[in-house]
C-alpha cells in the first residue's frame, strides 16, 4: 500500500465517523517551551485535551509532523526515524472506549483488510496510579477477539505521556500485528521480541494529568488520544520488513545512489541515516529553523552534519544534500502536495542546506590538516629519537582534535590508519567520559536557572504579544486579526490576517506605540467572566465561537480607556515596565494575505 493511500483511508474513514480533519501543526511547539518539537499528533492539542473548547469541536482527525530527537543514534535500523508523520483521532470529552476501540478494530478488518487471526491487544495492568483496565479488555472480546491475545502489560508498557514532562496521559491500548504468520504460531512476547510482532496502533484513554511533582490526578474531561505510524504502517502493508523499502523512502535513497557507486544493499544502514537525516532537516527548515549551536538549531546542524559525514562514507565529497532534498520536495503526494510550507520555503531550505554543507566541509578540511599536522611531527620526533612509541597518537591528542575541530572520531581513525598507526580507543573513551561529566555537571545548573528565567521571558513575550496585536489593529485597521504565535525565549513570532507588506513607516510606528505603552507602564489586568459579557466588552477573541461559558480576560490599561483586551489563558506580566524596549526585527509574508512579524524584547 502506498502512504498516500493509507493517509486518505484513515482521514476518510474518521470524517466519516464525524470527525474534523485539521492541518497537521508547526514541528516547532507554539508557546510550549519545554521541548523542542512536536513529538505526537496530541502534542498541539493539549490545551484542549485540559479543557480549552476547540474551535472545531470534539472529534477530530489529522495526519500531523512529528520528530523525536531522542531517537537520532538509533537511527539505521529497518525502522527508527527522526521525522515521521503520525496519523491521529481525537475526542475531547465526547466519545470513549466503546466507540474508540469498536473504530479500531472497524479500521484495521474492514478497511486495512488486516485478519483478525494475525491481531494482538495489549490493555493495562493496573497500578497505584490508575485501575486495571478490564474494560478495554472486555470491549476487544466483544470484538470477537479471544482471551489469549488480549494482554495485560505494566505502565511501561501500557500508559502514554505526557508529551514533555507535565500534562496529560493516561493508559492506553495498543494493537499489534503478526507480520508473517505464514511460519507457525509464536507467542507473543517472543513474537515481539523477535521484531515479528509489532505495534501498529495505539489508543490512549487520556484522562490523567501528571504534575511537577510526578503526581497523577484525574482530569475532568476524558479524552481519546490515538497514534499510528505511517512510515510502520505503510511497510507492514506492503510486506517489507524494512521501512525503507516503501514509497516513502525510495526516491530518496535513489537520489543518493546518483551520488555514488554503493547502491542501497550494499550499506543500508549509511542510506537510511542519510535519508532520514536530511528529511528531517528539510521539515524543520521548512518549519523556520536555522542551523545553531543551541536547541532546535543545534539538532537541525547535527542532522545535517551527520548525513553530510555518511555521505564520506559513501566516497561522496561533493555538496550533495540540495539535490536530496530536490528529490523530497519532489515526493509530491506525498509531501510537497500535501505540506504547503515546504514548496512556499524551497529557496530558504536549499540555501541552508547548501551554507551548513559548507561550512561543515571547510571544518573537516581543517581538521584533516590539524591532524596531518600531528602525524608529521610524530614522525619528526620519533626519527629523531629512534623510539616507535613516539608515533602513537594518545587518546587525549584524539580527543582534542575530536572536541575542537568537530571531528568525528571515525574519521581521526581513519587517517591514523592511513599513516599504520592506531588510536588508542580506551583513552579516547575515558577523556570523552571526563568531558562529558564536566559538561553535565556545568548544563544542569545552566538548565536549572535557564527553565526558570525561560518562563519569566516567556511571560512577558507572551504580553508582548497581546500589544503587538493592538497596536496592528489601531495602526491597519480591524482586518488584522491573529492567525498563529510562537513564543521562544528569543523572541516572539506573531501571524496575522492582512493582505500587504507593511511598509518601513508602519513598522515603525506600530514599534513606537508599543513601546509607548509600556514607558507608561500600564497595568495588566487579569479578570474572569462570561463570555458573553467578554464579548459585550469587545475583547479579541480569534478562535471562532466555541469558548466555554467563563473565560479569561487581559486588559492592558484601565478599564475605561484600555490599549488591549484580549481573551487568553495566560500567563502575563502584572505591569509593562517588566517588558522593556520592543524592536520589531523582521516582517514577511506566512502565506497568502497573511503576514508574519518577528520581534524581541531588550
Ligand atoms: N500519543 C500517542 C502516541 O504517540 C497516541 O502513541
Amino acid at each position: 500500500m502506498k502512504a498516500r493511500d493509507l493517509k486518505e483511508k484513515f482521514i476518510n474513514f474518521f470524517v466519516a465517523q464525524k470527525h474534523i480533519e485539521i492541518p497537521s501543526a508547526s514541528l516547532t511547539p507554539e508557546n510550549d517551551p519545554t521541548t523542542l518539537f512536536i513529538s505526537a499528533g496530541m502534542h498541539p492539542l493539549v490545551p484542549y485535551l485540559l479543557g480549552q473548547p476547540h474551535p472545531l469541536g470534539k472529534r477530530l482527525t489529522d495526519v500531523q509532523k512529528c520528530v523525536r530527537t531522542g531517537d537520532i543514534d538509533e537511527v539505521g535500523d529497518g525502522y527508527h526515524h527522526t521525522f515521521f508523520e503520525m496519523l491521529g483521532n481525537w475526542s475531547l470529552g465526547d466519545y470513549f472506549k466503546t466507540e474508540a476501540i469498536s473504530w479500531s478494530y472497524q479500521f484495521l478488518t474492514k478497511e486495512l483488510n488486516i485478519d483478525p487471526k494475525n491481531l494482538h491487544f495489549t490493555c493495562f495492568e493496573g497500578d497505584q496510579d490508575a485501575p486495571k483496565d478490564t474494560e478495554s479488555h472486555d470491549l476487544w472480546l466483544k470484538q470477537g477477539i479471544p482471551e489469549e491475545r488480549i494482554h495485560y502489560l505494566p505502565k511501561k508498557d501500557n500508559w502514554w505521556g505526557p508529551a514533555g514532562s507535565v500534562g496529560p496521559c493516561g493508559p492506553d491500548t495498543e494493537m499489534f500485528i503478526d507480520t508473517n504468520p505464514n511460519i507457525g504460531e509464536i507467542d507473543f512476547q517472543t513474537g515481539c521480541k523477535q521484531g515479528r510482532i509489532i505495534e501498529i496502533w495505539n489508543d490512549v484513554f487520556m484522562q490523567y494529568y501528571k504534575d511537577e511533582n510526578g503526581k497523577f490526578s484525574e482530569m475532568k474531561q476524558k479524552n481519546v488520544d490515538t497514534g499510528m505510524g505511517v512510515e510502520r504502517t505503510t511497510a507492514i502493508l506492503s510486506g517489507f520488513s524494512d521501512n525503507y523499502l516503501s514509497d516513502i523512502w525510495q526516491p530518496i535513497i535513489k537520489a543518493i545512489e546518483v551520488f555514488t557507486p554503493k547502491k542501497y544493499e550494499d550499506n543500508p544502514k549509511i542510506f537510511r541515516i542519510i535519508a532520514d537525516h536530511l528529511k528531517a532537516a528539510v521539515f524543520i527548515i521548512a518549519d523556520g529553523v536555522e542551523p545553531s549551536n543551541k536547541e532546535a538549531g543545534y539538532v537541525l546542524r547535527r542532522l545535517i552534519r551527520r548525513a553530510v559525514r555518511q555521505g564520506k562514507l559513501l566516497g561522496i565529497e561533493n555538496n550533495f544534500t540540495v539535490p536530496i532534498a530536490t528529490a523530497i520536495l519532489k515526493n509530491q503526494g506525498n509531501y510537497a502536495g500535501v505540506y504547503l510550507e515546504l514548496n512556499q520555503n524551497r529557496d530558504r531550505i536549499f540555501s541552508v542546506l547548501e551554507n551548513e554543507e559548507n561550512k561543515f566541509r571547510k571544518t573537516l578540511n581543517n581538521g584533516l590538516r590539524e591532524i596531518n599536522k600531528l602525524i608529521e611531527n610524530k614522525k619528526i620526533k620519533s626519527i629523531k629519537n629512534q623510539d616507535n612509541s613516539l608515533l602513537n597518537i594518545s587518546g587525549k591528542e584524539a580527543f582534542t582534535l575530536y572536541e575542537s575541530f568537530g571531528f568525528p572520531i571515525e574519521m581521526v581513525e581513519e587517517e591514523l590508519q592511513k599513516n599504520n598507526l592506531t588510536l588508542n580507543k580506551e583513552e579516547f573513551e575515558e577523556a570523552k567520559l571526563a568531558h562529558q561529566k564536566q559538561s553535565q555537571t556545568l548544563s544542569a545548573g545552566k538548565f536549572k536557572s535557564g527553565l526558570a528565567n525561560n518562563s519569566e521571558i516567556i511571560t512577558k513575550y507572551h504580553t508582548a504579544t497581546h500589544l503587538l496585536h493592538s497596536a496592528l489593529r489601531k495602526i491597519l485597521g480591524d482586518n488584522v486579526q491573529q492567525s498563529g504565535s510562537n513564543i521562544t525565549s528569543e523572541r516572539l513570532r506573531f501571524d496575522f490576517s492582512h493582505s500587504e507588506k507593511l511598509t518601513d513607516d508602519q513598522l515603525k510606528e506600530v514599534q513606537d506605540l508599543v513601546n509607548q505603552q509600556i514607558k507608561l507602564d500600564l497595568p495588566v489586568v487579569i479578570e474572569t467572566m462570561p463570555f458573553v459579557e467578554a464579548q459585550k466588552q469587545n475583547a479579541l477573541a480569534f478562535f471562532g465561537n466555541k469558548y466555554p461559558e467563563t473565560v479569561t480576560v487581559y486588559t492592558i490599561g484601565s478599564a475605561e480607556n484600555y490599549f488591549s483586551k484580549e481573551v487568553c489563558t495566560g500567563p502575563h506580566v502584572t505591569r509593562l515596565s517588566e517588558l522593556g524596549n520592543f524592536e520589531i526585527i523582521k516582517e514577511e509574508s506566512a502565506g497568502s494575505g497573511k503576514r508574519r512579524i518577528y520581534a524581541i524584547l531588550k
